[in-house]
């Protein structure tokens, strides 16, 4: 009978972790999330985010509710894989480590970025170039942004313990959760750990366009999240509002790859430089010089000596 009941309370453990994992994951610019925590929406939705989860406002009037997510999250597949073997058992809080102990050999995570911390940040604007397609292609994921984050986590580090999000107008080169592949795509984010992950409809863009992120806080709790393509007069956008966070302090702009495993899976010289531009930082309503250091929590070391470099306030590069 104990023995018996024993076996139960194993069964229900075991029930307990074992997760749907490996196909159900999809990647978003924080890593893979269970693609039930992800969510598209259409361009002009509102997102609200509360304890409970998020809801999403359609500029039609629908609402849809989506329940707080507690699935991990992961930095590759090949985590989300071996979580997977292990049935399910395995946390989010993983680096990247391979089967024989060795640090893995794609790049997954931030490669270079520029950092500060900028306190009452009420809008940052920037523009940025679209580089050619890479060399060689192999389902491999580029995206770069201008970004507005509540606390410094960085994939890949171990997962925060506290609530995270980041907001975002996001360029991307092969595949999401949102779409894309073999060309550049341009979409708006919202993405945290657990609370859930949504993104405006990806548009298709061309090598050589030039991209205008706006991030403009439009309420006490409300953000204004606008990707344009300036060269095809596109624009696709959300507005995100936040009963829990009321501060985005932390400004960035940032090269993150997945699966990634060559240089030739980067676009090729002269085509190797992002040029983030025209930057613009408001704090407490007021436009401020920005005090940009050089990120260092990101993969390291970044795939092919990929490296930010601080030109001005104004401008950053990132060469690859
Ligand atoms: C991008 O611009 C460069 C320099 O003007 C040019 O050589 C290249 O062909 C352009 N690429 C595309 C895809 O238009
Ligand atoms: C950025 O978005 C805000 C909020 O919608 C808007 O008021 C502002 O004009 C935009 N800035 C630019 C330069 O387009
Ligand atoms: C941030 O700046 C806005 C706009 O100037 C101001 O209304 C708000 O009170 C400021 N918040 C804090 C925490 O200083």
């Amino acid at each position: 009978m104990l023995r018996a009941l024993g076996l139960l309370a194993l069964f229900a453990v075991a029930a307990a972790t074992a997760l749907p994992l490996s196909s159900d994951y999809v990647l978003t610019p924080a890593g893979y999330q269970h693609s039930s925590c992800v969510h598209g929406v259409p361009a002009g939705s509102e997102v609200v985010r509360s304890d409970e989860g998020l809801t999403l406002i359609h500029p039609d009037g629908t609402i849809i509710r989506k329940d707080k997510c507690s699935y991990p999250t992961f930095n590759s597949m090949r985590e989300v894989k071996q979580a997977a073997a292990a049935g399910g058992a395995v946390g989010g809080n993983r680096v990247l480590i391979n089967d024989d102990g060795n640090v893995e050999e794609t790049a997954n995570g931030w490669q270079a970025y520029t950092k500060q911390n900028a306190g009452n940040v009420t809008a940052y604007l920037g523009t940025f170039n679209i580089p050619a397609a890479p060399q060689d292609y192999n389902g491999q994921t580029i995206f770069f942004f201008t970004g507005l984050q509540n606390i410094d986590w960085v994939p890949p580090q171990t997962r925060p313990s506290e609530g995270f999000d980041i907001i975002q107008p996001v360029a991307q080169y092969g595949p999401s959760s949102a779409g894309g592949g073999n060309y550049w795509t341009l979409s708006s984010w919202y993405v945290t750990l657990g609370t859930g992950t949504v993104w405006s409809p990806l548009i298709r863009i061309n090598a050589n366009d030039t991209i205008f992120g706006n991030m403009t806080r439009t309420g006490p709790e409300s953000w204004y999240i606008n990707s344009l393509d300036q060269t095809l007069n596109q624009k696709t956008d959300i507005t995100v509002t936040k009963s829990l966070l009321t501060t985005q302090p932390w400004i960035y702009n940032t090269l993150e790859v997945y699966e990634l495993s060559k240089c030739t899976h980067f676009p090729a010289a002269p085509n190797n430089v992002l040029n983030f531009r025209n930057l613009a930082l408001y704090v407490s309503g007021q436009l401020t010089s920005a005090n940009w250091q050089i990120g260092t929590d990101g993969q390291n070391p970044p795939l092919c000596s990929a490296v930010a470099k601080i030109n001005s306030p104004v401008s950053v590069d990132i060469v690859f």
